[in-house]
């Protein structure tokens, strides 16, 4: 079956993390991505966090599926001469270096359009242009500076950033979708364009409700679903919200059975309004369902600690699964919170291929996370990691390079 991004050529200059997510998307829907690396040392990931010794990292693996990858030197005048047939031939060039790194390497966007007026240059810097579009910025940098922090923890604690990796990864996926956006203006105007996606700014875009919820602060100086209201104080900025839902719909994390031993023995719990009336009957609080204080939304948002309380008292008597399966029989909303141990072996997620085990020729098998957006018409199969320059020789055959003159420009350290 054909791929959704046959045909389109990436030229990936990208490293670490963010860069490699969007490139490996790219991959997964069929485009031929040539990971570019330096010779002899690669992108940093290979060896960093190595849980065996001179073996690419599961960072490195788990980021560079369906990739491959060639070396060259791009310091180097005859590996400039290189990288400049690559651009020639390529449709996209991906890259994450530091502001200005590109440029100092002779491949400023003017010297790209002349090499190639149809070439889509896209980059993840840290932050877009202003006071700070100069900084290098990694993963929680990013997730401080677009207000997931400060939104994020206890309202007695200080702020948080999440396991989640909404900087890089996050800002890789916004990437990738600015990049088949211009594909597609492409076919319309012949020409390519610059796709920036600044960390900042993806943490941003996924922090939006909170900058909703700062506007409506400002104006009504309350906010009726955060754990702060009744009784606590509301200051001038969105406080961090605790596990509270955040939505029309109010939710918390409860203990479940075990909890005293298996951090992981809680469950989220949702108290939608359609279906109050079945959670009394479920935790035996029947009288709930018409009193007063608790029958409307309304009514019960001053009562939440209270009655989150008594819904804990019932989950506490059932394992996380048992209550899942109590709980979705009469649709009242929750999850279970899975350690990624039981995610790593829940058997539906290796069957949706969301959990893919691959084999690697130095590092044997492993466990990485598939594709997670699924197409039809473009099923991914997720192949391993390339070995450092393990397709130097090949793309550079593609390239139109002889044996000798590749040969040649191995000798010179230009590849
Ligand atoms: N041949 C020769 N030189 C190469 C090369 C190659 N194949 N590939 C990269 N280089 C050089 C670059 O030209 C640059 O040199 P310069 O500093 O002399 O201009 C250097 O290697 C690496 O650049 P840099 O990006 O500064 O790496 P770093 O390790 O110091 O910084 C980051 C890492 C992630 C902080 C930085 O790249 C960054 O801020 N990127 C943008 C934001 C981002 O994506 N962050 C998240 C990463 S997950």
């Amino acid at each position: 079956m054909s791929k959704a991004l046959d045909g389109v050529r990436i030229l990936d200059f990208t490293h670490v993390q963010s860069g490699p997510t969007c490139t490996q998307l790219l991959a997964w829907f069929g485009a031929d991505v040539i990971k570019v690396e330096r010779a002899g040392a690669g992108d940093i990931t290979r060896e960093q966090l190595r849980d065996i010794p001179d073996v690419d990292s599961l960072y490195f693996t788990m980021l560079n599926h369906n990739k491959r990858s060639i070396t060259i030197d791009t310091k180097n005048p005859e590996g400039k001469l290189v990288l400049e047939t690559l651009i020639e031939q390529c449709d996209v060039l991906v890259e994450n270096f530091a502001p200005g790194a590109l440029d100092r390497m002779g491949f400023t966007w003017e010297r790209i359009q002349e090499l190639n007026p149809r070439m889509i240059v896209a980059s993840v810097k840290g932050f877009g242009p202003g006071p700070y579009e100069d900084c290098k910025v990694y993963e929680n940098v990013a997730q401080c500076a677009g207000g997931a922090a400060s939104t994020t923890g206890f309202d007695d604690g200080p702020p948080v950033v999440s396991g989640a990796q909404i900087g890089d990864s996050g800002t890789g996926l916004h990437l990738a979708l600015g990049i088949v956006t211009a594909l597609y203006q492409r076919t319309q105007t012949g020409r390519g364009q610059k796709v920036l996606a600044a960390m900042q700014d993806g943490v941003l875009n996924l922090c939006r409700v909170k900058l909703r919820d700062q506007q409506r602060l400002e104006r009504t100086g309350t906010m009726k679903e955060y754990p702060q209201y009744p009784n606590g104080t509301f200051g001038e900025a969105v406080p961090r919200a605790g596990n509270a839902s955040g939505g029309g719909q109010p939710g918390w994390i409860l203990k479940c059975k075990g909890w005293e031993t298996d951090p992981n023995a809680y469950i989220y719990f949702i108290t939608q309004a359609p279906v109050w009336a079945k959670i009394c009957n479920v935790i035996g609080k029947e009288e709930w369902a018409t009193h007063p204080d608790y029958a409307t939304p309304a009514a019960r948002l001053p009562h939440l600690k209270d009655i989150f309380a008594e819904i804990e008292r019932w989950t506490m008597t059932k394992s996380k699964f048992e209550a899942m399966e109590i709980l979705n029989k009469y649709d009242i909303p929750c999850g279970p919170i899975l350690s990624m141990k039981e995610i790593a072996e829940e058997p539906s997620l290796r069957k949706t291929g969301t959990i893919v085990e691959v084999d690697h020729p130095t590092r044997g098998k492993y466990l990485t996370v598939g594709n997670p957006i699924k197409l039809s018409d473009s099923p991914t199969e997720v192949k391993r990691s390339p070995l450092l320059g393990e397709h130097t020789d090949e793309v550079m055959a593609e390239l139109g390079y002889s044996p000798e003159q590749i040969s040649a420009l191995r000798t010179a350290g230009a590849i």
